[in-house]
């Protein structure tokens, strides 16, 4: 095993990461293991009951307690996913994608706080902020996500936090991540600055080296990478770590080490399973966008995303999910598309090794800005998830679905 400190690329440290000795054993011992094994405990045992009081004084990582506060194997995932965020300091680690998006939110705000979120995020961020937040007399207002530093202009006394997410769900614009974070730390240097990079993860988008303190992942996608296991996470710096990780343990936050080890299992294989998403879907969304059925394509790595140069300037590589705009067509005729499908499961959430398709309706989360896009009243969305079947049997099923699509409209 290379130490830690040594120099490694990102493909790499997916590879070393949370495999330390002591969780392993080393290869000239006998029953040494390549991946820490689960680890299943709520109880852990102490010499004496001298050892037993100073357990609760020490509360550090990496160290026996109760089972609340884990066991080698979510220490080991959640060092592993330290190593993939360049800057990272800490993980913490969460039920579900989000656990991860309200235990970071929760550990940077208080009443009287106001968030700034885009516009373009994940609907259940939104409820939450317009939900419970709200309840707690924290105030949400959204920004248009192409922004930039234009956020300055939000930003006020009571701004504490700026949830951010790049690109958005399904609509895709790419955030000036760079812009944002500098412009709000003009503004205020205090105000906290997360991000959602479940799309890219930390291994195609550096959110923290490009200026964030919390990444945010919903690790039920691709660090997982099965669709078998629902789990979150957040990486952050040494400044934010201590109230990342008090409000968490407040909050009686733990992942059993089941779950961990699947992650741990999946993100083994992340730069493989992304780089072929990432061939796949540009194949299919190139061929989407020639077709004379859709009107556009929502791919940031496509020039007819919005922030598609911001994407090319602040990302090494894009992932399988987007979605296309059809050309006219009715509610009908979207659906007839989608149950004609064979290769595409229908249904929620993504990152998995199959492929997936779901109608989307943007409009129903957005308040800053507006869907449709003034000039397309009609603009009906699909949103794919390319999945790791051969790209070409894809591009058959989608054929077969848009003559459907015709057929009905
Ligand atoms: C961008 C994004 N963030 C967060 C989540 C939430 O993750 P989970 O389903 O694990 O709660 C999702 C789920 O679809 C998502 O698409």
């Amino acid at each position: 095993m290379p130490k830690p400190t040594d120099p490694q690329s990102p493909a790499t440290r997916l590879v070393t990461g949370g495999r330390r000795a002591e969780w392993t054993g080393t290869a000239d011992q006998p029953g040494a293991v390549v991946s820490p094994p689960v680890w299943r405990a709520s109880t852990h045992l102490y010499p004496d009951t001298a050892a037993l009081k100073s357990g609760p004084k020490t509360n550090e990582d990496g160290r026996f307690f109760y089972g609340r506060r884990g066991s080698p194997t979510q220490w080991a995932l959640a060092e592993a996913l330290t190593a993939l965020e360049p800057g990272g300091h800490g993980t913490m680690l969460y039920p579900s994608g989000v656990a991860a998006i309200t235990g970071a939110l929760l550990s940077v705000l208080s009443p009287g706080d106001v968030l700034l979120m885009t516009d373009s995020a994940y609907d259940p961020s939104r409820n939450f902020a317009d939900g419970f937040l709200r309840r707690f007399g924290i105030e949400t207002r959204y920004y248009d996500p192409t922004i930039g530093a234009g956020v300055s202009a939000l930003i006020c006394e009571r701004t504490r936090a700026i949830l951010m997410e790049s690109p958005g769900s399904l609509t895709f614009e790419v955030q000036d991540v760079p812009a944002i974070c500098q412009a709000a730390r003009a503004a205020n240097p205090d105000i906290a600055l997360l991000i959602d990079n479940t799309w890219a993860t930390g291994h195609f988008m550096p959110a923290l080296a490009l200026g964030a303190d919390m990444s945010i992942l919903a690790c039920t996608k691709y660090i997982v990478g099965h669709s078998d296991v629902m789990l979150g996470s957040v990486t952050t710096t040494e400044r934010f770590y201590p109230r990342l990780r008090q409000t968490a343990q407040a909050l009686g936050t733990v992942v059993s080490p089941d779950d961990a080890w699947l992650a741990l299992r999946g993100l083994r294989t992340l730069d493989v399973r992304l780089r072929q998403h990432q061939a796949s879907a540009l194949k299919i969304a190139r061929w989407l966008y020639a077709h004379p059925q859709i009107a556009r394509v929502l791919h940031p790595a496509l020039p007819s995303c919005p922030g598609h140069e911001v994407w090319q300037r602040d990302f090494t590589g894009s992932s399988g999910l987007f979605s296309f705009v059809l050309n006219g067509g009715s509610d009908a005729a979207r659906a007839a598309l989608i149950d004609t499908l064979t290769l595409f499961g229908i249904g929620y959430s993504w990152g998995g090794f199959e492929s997936l398709a779901i109608p989307v309706d943007p409009a129903r989360c957005r308040s800053a800005t507006s869907w449709p896009p003034a000039g397309e009243p009609n603009a009906l969305v699909v949103r794919l998830h390319i999945g790791l079947e051969d790209p070409d049997d894809l591009i058959a099923d989608l054929a077969k679905g848009l003559a459907a699509f015709t057929m009905t409209a």
